[in-house]
């Protein structure tokens, strides 16, 4: 078994990246700019930015973080999208999901101007990936390309089972994993709650990617030996013996799982890492776009 470590894949991509922006600025140019929305204050949530805005430091780009109460009404959230997308010097425009329940998501992400759209959650996005015209990829899907690329794993003509519908992961990852490019070629199978026979699919899968939120759901007994496990859950579990009070759980029981596995992502240290990379090379793509314009 082979980890497929985040903490190398990443950090190659943030590298390549933080030169690119030294070379930017050694010839008088600015750097690509990020600006995050955040809305409340749920605690994933703040960790993700907050991450999200360190690592812009790392490799020298710039943020903004906008933080705004969890009561505030739509409208405001509208009204500082649009000040966003005006504004010349944001390149790339996030807010950070799940929002209240009181606003709409598919509005919010419609309203961001879809050449800053470094998420690719815009249904001009969503559009173009599942056309194949280049564009912003979701940030979990485009890191998992990432670290398959890293590592030169071969995908053409496997099967891959992805567990999980969401737009943000396994609907986009069941694209991306399909599409004629270097790391595509799979014969696809998307999973979800309603699909019968999931353990005799896995079974016959080569990849699979977990992407359902179900702390250690995929056990040994679902995986053939010498699968590609792609771990993307990352859910907070109880833990008395932490001092935060929690552990991160992925998708798979790692340690029954990896003993049957050729290569596995472990949780931390995995997917979450490779979807920050995935977020700043879309940030550099906005950039790029926007400054050749
Ligand atoms: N919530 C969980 N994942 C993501 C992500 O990739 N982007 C945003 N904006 N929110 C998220």
């Amino acid at each position: 078994m082979q980890l497929l470590d985040g903490k190398i894949a990443s950090k190659a991509v943030k590298e390549q990246l933080k030169q690119q922006v030294e070379t930017l600025v050694n010839k008088g140019k600015r750097a690509p700019h990020l600006a995050a929305i955040l809305v409340g204050t749920n605690g994933a949530s703040e960790t993700y930015v907050a991450s999200k805005v360190k690592n812009c430091a790392e490799i020298g780009f710039q943020s903004t973080l906008i933080r705004l109460d969890e009561n505030v009404d739509e409208q405001t959230l509208l009204d500082e999208i649009i000040k966003l997308n005006n504004d010349e010097n944001i390149d790339g425009i996030l807010v950070q999901l799940p929002l209240p329940k009181h606003i709409s998501e598919q509005k919010i992400i419609a309203t961001i101007d879809a050449a800053k759209d470094v998420d690719g959650f815009h249904p001009i996005s969503a559009g173009n990936l599942m056309l194949g015209i280049p564009s912003f990829i979701p940030a979990t899907p485009y890191g998992i390309m990432l670290m398959l690329e890293h590592y030169n794993i071969e995908t053409k003509g496997k099967h891959a089972v992805v567990i999980g519908r969401s737009n943000i992961v396994g609907r986009p990852m069941s694209i991306l994993l399909s599409t004629n490019n270097p790391y595509g070629n799979c014969t696809v199978t998307l999973c979800h709650s309603h699909t019968h026979n999931l353990k005799e699919l896995c079974l016959q899968a080569d990849i699979i990617v977990a992407a359902l939120g179900k702390p250690e759901f995929l056990k040994a007994d679902m995986v053939k030996d010498g699968a590609i496990i792609i771990d993307v859950g990352i859910t907070r579990v109880e833990d008395a013996t932490k001092k935060s009070g929690y552990s991160i759980k992925g998708d798979v029981a790692f340690d029954e799982v990896a003993e049957k596995a050729s290569f596995i992502t472990p949780v931390p240290g995995g997917v979450g890492l490779m979807t920050i990379a995935g977020l700043l090379k879309n940030t550099m793509r906005a950039y790029e776009l926007r400054e050749v314009k």
